[in-house]
């Protein structure tokens, strides 16, 4: 028989669950958190909350699978300073560009500046397109990002331009709109498209993507610049979790390790990869679904995710708390704590509000509050 409401709100953090209206996606994707889109990304609110109830203020913060950096940026907007680390190149040019202080004035000059110069670029074929870049892009289309490619290096702010040159190839490939999020193969032709209920055609440019996200890009980072607390810096590490150098102590950790067969984060970004020349370390990633969830890949998942989380747990300070969320429906997790030295103090849940479309439907999210012991 089906709970009744009030019970399954009885076992519900219901400070850690919003609604759609509660938590509209203009406040879950406020200033830096759109840099890019990334999926399997905190709400920036969540992390708020819990580095509010178990990190003491001013007290350094540790994400070992720190993704697109979402517990950095809370962190520095509540004055911590933060590490975060993160196996997949693209995730830490994304981190790195959310956290550096800008002289704002000198950002948008190049900004401007780069986009000028797109906006005059007559569209010339390269001589030479990566072969990915030639069958996942319009031909007008590849050929601005190569040429918008081609500036990046020019300026200061190269690494900004690079994110903003990520995220127009990913609204610019040959997919249908619906999915952005999965594409198996270019989609050529015109299609039904279920998102918008009519006929939609391929994207062929990516020059009006590049402006409109340069431009938000840098009234993103400004956004942020206003609200960060004090002094806090972050520190990006790019690296496997389970042998960088972690560079303790930390007064907590908040973390969202990968789920077991879900979401490749490498293959995920691949465009960017692509286009940018980044150095693609899939190999080393956790729970990738390349690997699936056989046996001996969960038997794997479970080594790697404890390897890490018992390093985290020699480098944070005695007592401190390592809060991991997770959705643990095949629960690995209280034999990952185990295996990590972690005891487990409160196990909190919160009901995850899914909006609309393909992943509609009722889900829940686990906090695992863990402390050395
Ligand atoms: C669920 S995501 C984290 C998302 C993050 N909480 C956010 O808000 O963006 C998990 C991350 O773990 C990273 N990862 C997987 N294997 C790793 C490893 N061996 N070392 C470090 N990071 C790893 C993936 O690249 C991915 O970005």
């Amino acid at each position: 028989m089906a709970r009744t409401q009030e019970a399954l709100y009885r076992d519900i953090d219901l400070e850690l669950s919003w609604s759609e209206r509660d938590l509209p996606e203009r406040e879950r994707t406020k200033h830096v958190h759109r840099l890019h889109p990334y999926l399997g990304k905190f709400v920036p609110q969540l992390v708020e909350a819990l580095l509010g109830r178990y990190v003491r203020c001013g007290g350094r913060v540790l994400d070992p699978f720190s993704g697109s950096g979402t517990t950095l940026v809370q962190a520095l907007e509540t004055g911590r300073p933060a590490t975060g680390v993160d196996v997949a190149a693209f995730n830490c040019l994304l981190m790195r560009v959310k956290t550096a202080r800008y002289n704002l004035f000198t950002l948008e000059r190049e900004v401007r500046d780069a986009v000028a110069r797109l906006e005059r670029f007559d569209g010339a074929a390269p001589s030479e397109a990566p072969p990915y870049v030639a069958s996942w892009f319009a031909p007008r289309a590849a050929a601005e990002l190569l040429f918008f490619r081609g500036l990046c290096d020019e300026y200061e702010h190269a690494e900004v331009l690079r994110v903003v040159l990520g995220r127009a190839a990913r609204s610019a490939r040959l997919t249908t709109h619906f999915d952005l999020d999965f594409p198996r193969t270019p989609q050529l032709d015109e299609y039904w498209c279920h998102k918008h209920r009519r006929i939609c055609r391929p994207v062929e440019r990516a020059s009006h993507f590049l402006h409109r996200y340069a431009l938000d890009t840098v009234e993103r980072l400004k956004a942020f610049a206003r609200v960060r607390a004090g002094r806090a810096e972050a520190t990006v590490l790019h690296g496997d979790a389970r042998v960088v150098d972690l560079d303790g102590p930390y007064a907590g950790v908040v973390t969202s390790p990968p789920y077991p067969g879900l979401i490749d984060y490498h293959e995920q970004h691949r465009y960017a990869y692509e286009l940018l020349g980044l150095d693609d370390r899939r190999e080393l990633e956790l729970g990738t679904a390349a690997s699936g969830t056989g046996k001996a890949a969960l038997e794997a998942y479970v080594r790697g995710i404890a390897a890490v989380l018992s390093r985290v747990r020699d480098t944070v300070e005695p007592g401190s708390p390592v809060v991991v969320v997770v959705n643990d429906r095949r629960s690995l997790y209280p034999d990952i704590l185990a295996r990590a030295g972690l005891r487990l103090d409160a196990r909190l849940r919160r009901h995850v509000n899914r909006r609309t479309g393909r992943r509609a439907g009722e889900f829940f999210e686990d906090i695992l509050v863990a402390r050395a012991g």
